[in-house]
C-alpha cells in the first residue's frame, strides 16, 4: 500500500512521499533511484561512495574515510518545482524536522527564491603606502581599474568565456589600525557555477605586483573573504494558519508565538546564535551531501548575521492580515556545482543529480530553502509542546546503537525505552541482554 502511493509520485515526480520514512532502507534508495533517474552504479553511490584510494587523493595523510547518515529530505517545491534533498548528517532530527517544514510550506504553495549572480570578493590589503596617504593611492587605483581588472580576468580565461571573471573593483580605507594605515582593494569576481576559492585566490595573487606598482605600497594578504555578501540568496514562504493547527491550539496562536519566539532571536545574540544554528542544520547537511564548503557557508551566515554590528537573526517571522504565518531568509551562499569535491567525491555528484540542479544559483535556492524550512519547524515545536518530544523519539535509537544495538534491534529497543519513558544507556543494555524486554 505505501508502495502503491510512493510509485505514484514517483511517477508524477512529487517529492511528497508519504510512508517513504517506514521503508526499509534499501528500498529507500530504490524509491530515490526511480525519482531522480539514476542508474544502479549512481544508486550503489549513495552508499559507500568514496574510496580509500580517492580519499588519498583528496586529501594528505589520509587513512580512511569517515561515514554519516545521508539521508533524503521529502516534501520540498522550490520556485514551483518538486525537490528530493539529500543532507549528510548525524543529528537524528535533523532530516525528519526539515521534510516536516517543507511539508508546511508545501501547504503554503512552496518556497520562492531569488539569488543573486554568483560574485565572489577577493581581498587585497595594501600597506606601507607612500605618506600613509590612503586617498592619494585610492585615486591612483582608480585611475588604473581597468587594467587591474584586465589582468585579473585574464587568470580565468574558461570562466571569462562563460561570462564569468573580474567584474569590479574597490578601494576601502581603513585609516585606522594597530599597524597603521591600509587600502583594501575589494576584487569581485563573478565564479559561474563554481563556489570559487580557488579563482579568486589565483586573481587576488596575480594582480598583486600590478597594485604593489600602481600604489607603492606593499601587499600582504591575498585571499577571498567569506562574507560573500555579493552572493545572497533569499527564501520567501507561507504557512497557513490552518496547516499550524495543534490539538488544543488554533493555527492562527500558533503562528503567533512562533512569531513571539522568532522575535527573541531579532534583538538577544543569545537566542539568535541558536536560532541561525537551526538555520544551518539545514544548509550545511546539503552543502556536506554536494561536496561543497560548510565551514565557508558557516562563516558567511555569521559573519552577515553581524553585518550592523550587532548579530541577530538571519530569518524573519511575520503574520499577515488573515493570521497566516510568513517567513523569509537572507544569507550569503557560496556554493558550487562544479570544481572542487563537488566533482571528485562520487556521491557528491551523485546528490547533486538528483537534486536536479545545473547552476551554483540553483542549488543556492535549494539550500536557503531548506534553511528557511528547518527554521520553521524547530520555531514550531519550540513554540508548542518543545522539542524533545519528537527529538528524544530519535536520540533514543542513538542511545541504543551506542549500547551496541544494531538495525531493527536498535529501532525496538528504542521504542520500548519511549514507551516506559525511560532513555539511558543502562537501560538499553539491559534490553539487549535481554532482561526487563
Ligand atoms: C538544534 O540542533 C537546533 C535548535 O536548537 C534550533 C532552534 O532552537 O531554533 C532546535
Amino acid at each position: 500500500m505505501v508502495d502503491e502511493t510512493i510509485l505514484k509520485a514517483v511517477r508524477a515526480r512529487s517529492s511528497r512521499l508519504p510512508g517513504f520514512h517506514r521503508l526499509p532502507l534499501a528500498r529507500r534508495r530504490e524509491v530515490v533511484a526511480a525519482w531522480a533517474g539514476l542508474s544502479e552504479e549512481e544508486a550503489a553511490l549513495l552508499h559507500d561512495g568514496l574510496a580509500a584510494d580517492t580519499a588519498n587523493v583528496l586529501v594528505e595523510n589520509a587513512v580512511g574515510t569517515f561515514a554519516l547518515p545521508l539521508g533524503i529530505a521529502t516534501n520540498f517545491v522550490v520556485d514551483g518545482r518538486d525537490v528530493l534533498v539529500p543532507m549528510a548528517v548525524e543529528e537524528p532530527s535533523v532530516i525528519a524536522a526539515a521534510s516536516h517544514g517543507a511539508l508546511m510550506a508545501r501547504s503554503g504553495g512552496g518556497l520562492e527564491t531569488e539569488t543573486d549572480e554568483p560574485v565572489m570578493i577577493g581581498q587585497l590589503q595594501v600597506l606601507d603606502l607612500p605618506g600613509g596617504d590612503l586617498a592619494a593611492a585610492a585615486a591612483r587605483v582608480e585611475a588604473r581599474r581597468a587594467e587591474v581588472l584586465a589582468l585579473a580576468g585574464a587568470q580565468n580565461p574558461v570562466l571569462a568565456g562563460l561570462g564569468g571573471g573580474a567584474k569590479g573593483l574597490e578601494a576601502r580605507r581603513l585609516a585606522e589600525t594597530p599597524v597603521g594605515p591600509m587600502l583594501v582593494l575589494h576584487l569581485y569576481y563573478d565564479t559561474r557555477d563554481a563556489m570559487g576559492a580557488n579563482s579568486v585566490n589565483t586573481a587576488c595573487e596575480a594582480v598583486a605586483p600590478l597594485v604593489e606598482a600602481i600604489t607603492g605600497g606593499r601587499v600582504l594578504l591575498r585571499i577571498l573573504s567569506n562574507l560573500a555578501d555579493r552572493r545572497l540568496a533569499r527564501a520567501r514562504c507561507r504557512v497557513p494558519a490552518a496547516t499550524l493547527e495543534r490539538a488544543g491550539m488554533p493555527g492562527t496562536l500558533v503562528a503567533r508565538r512562533i512569531v513571539e519566539a522568532a522575535t527573541l532571536a531579532v534583538v538577544d545574540p543569545y537566542r539568535a546564535a541558536t536560532h541561525n544554528k537551526g538555520i544551518m542544520n539545514g544548509i550545511d547537511p546539503l552543502a556536506v551531501a554536494t561536496g561543497n564548503d560548510w565551514r565557508g557557508a558557516e562563516a558567511g551566515a555569521h559573519a552577515f548575521a553581524a553585518r550592523d554590528g550587532r548579530y541577530r537573526a538571519l530569518s524573519e517571522w511575520r503574520q499577515d492580515g488573515d493570521g497566516d504565518l510568513i517567513g523569509t531568509l537572507e544569507l550569503p551562499l557560496a556554493l558550487g556545482t562544479v570544481g572542487g569535491t563537488t566533482g571528485s567525491h562520487p556521491t557528491a555528484r551523485v546528490c547533486l543529480k538528483m537534486l536536479g540542479v545545473s547552476t551554483a544559483r540553483e542549488l543556492a535556492a535549494v539550500a536557503v530553502s531548506v534553511g528557511l524550512v528547518q527554521n520553521l519547524s524547530a520555531l514550531r515545536a519550540l513554540a508548542t509542546e518543545g522539542i524533545q518530544q519528537g527529538h528524544m523519539a530519535l536520540h533514543a535509537r542513538q542511545v541504543a546503537v551506542a549500547a551496541g544495538a544494531s538495525g531493527d534491534e536498535a529501532v525496538r529497543i528504542a521504542e520500548q525505552m519511549v514507551r516506559e519513558g525511560a532513555i539511558g544507556a543502562d537501560r538499553a543494555r539491559e534490553l539487549l541482554a535481554g532482561d526487563g524486554g
